[in-house]
């Protein structure tokens, strides 16, 4: 008789026992409800509520417009879907860097009406002061270090990080900065993966999240869009493995749709409601 075993609750000390055994973590971003409740009930261990959402569900060009009030929506929305896995929100651009008042106000708000359970933050050493308060103040942080897109400006485009000596020795400075501060994960993205290896095995209990820092983290991130082809058809990165192609599907829909609404097929007698009356 096989014995199935039933899935528990992710909380923020399972990340760091997955880390310790060596179990592999799986992160998706979520903006919605019905998407999150699908990725949890397909075993995702974190659904990450990513500043993303300014690019795939907003259109814009960075994520640098996007405002707390939108991902504080996004973040209530996705955690009505959510069972298992944890929802981490990510902090969007100037609601932590002006002061750790701030940084307080905001994080309180994505657990107190998101319902979320941590916050991710952008930023090195330079953030671990932040970081170590929010904690203080009992909300859990995911760190994110590496090709940072709300510094998009800053590194000018989207360059591989790690690859020079002063770059490596920057990030792995950094990442252990964040240990110490109290980040249960660090997302690494677009990073030489032999730097993401060297933070990965510098890191005695905070698991790391990459996203194109190759295969020697701890764990993976991707955004939903992405993997499912809902992006620009030109934006096509290395690190991305795409595992649907909803575009043709939704397109084909759409426009059997149109053409049933046109010729008068939709709606049938059955998708219409009669009076009642013989
Ligand atoms: O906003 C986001 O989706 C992210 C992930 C790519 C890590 O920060």
């Amino acid at each position: 008789m096989s014995v199935v075993k039933k899935r528990e609750k992710v909380t923020v000390s399972t990340i760091t026992r997955m880390k310790a055994r060596g179990n592999k973590i799986a992160v998706l971003t979520a903006y919605d409800y019905f998407t999150a409740r699908l990725l949890d009930q397909a075993g995702i261990d974190i659904l990450l509520v990513g500043d993303s959402a300014a690019n795939v569900i907003h259109g814009y060009a960075s994520t640098l417009p996007i405002s707390m009030d939108i991902m504080v929506g996004h973040t209530a929305a996705v955690s009505r879907g959510r069972e298992k896995a944890l929802v981490v929100a990510d902090m969007p651009f100037l609601s932590y860097q002006p002061s750790h008042k701030t940084a307080i106000r905001n994080a309180g708000r994505f657990l107190a009406e998101g319902n979320a359970e941590a916050v991710k933050i952008e930023g090195g050493i330079e953030m671990a002061a932040t970081v170590k308060r929010l904690i203080e103040c009992g909300i859990p942080v995911m760190g994110h270090v590496g090709l940072t897109p709300q510094s998009i400006n800053r590194f000018g485009g989207p360059k591989v990080q790690g690859k020079t000596d002063a770059s490596r020795s920057y990030l792995v400075e950094s990442a252990l900065a964040l240990e110490e501060a109290g980040c249960f994960s660090i997302v690494l993205e677009l990073m030489a993966s032999e730097t993401a290896a060297e933070i990965t095995s510098a890191l005695k209990t905070t698991a790391t999240i990459g996203i194109g820092a190759g295969p020697h983290c701890d764990g993976q991130v991707l955004v939903i869009n992405d993997i499912l082809g809902l992006r620009e058809p030109e934006f096509k990165p290395r690190f991305l493995r795409e595992y649907a192609d909803l575009p043709p599907i939704i397109s084909d829909a759409a426009r059997r749709f149109i053409d049933d609404v046109r010729s008068g097929s939709y709606p049938s007698d059955n998708e219409s409601f009669g009076s009642g009356k013989p």
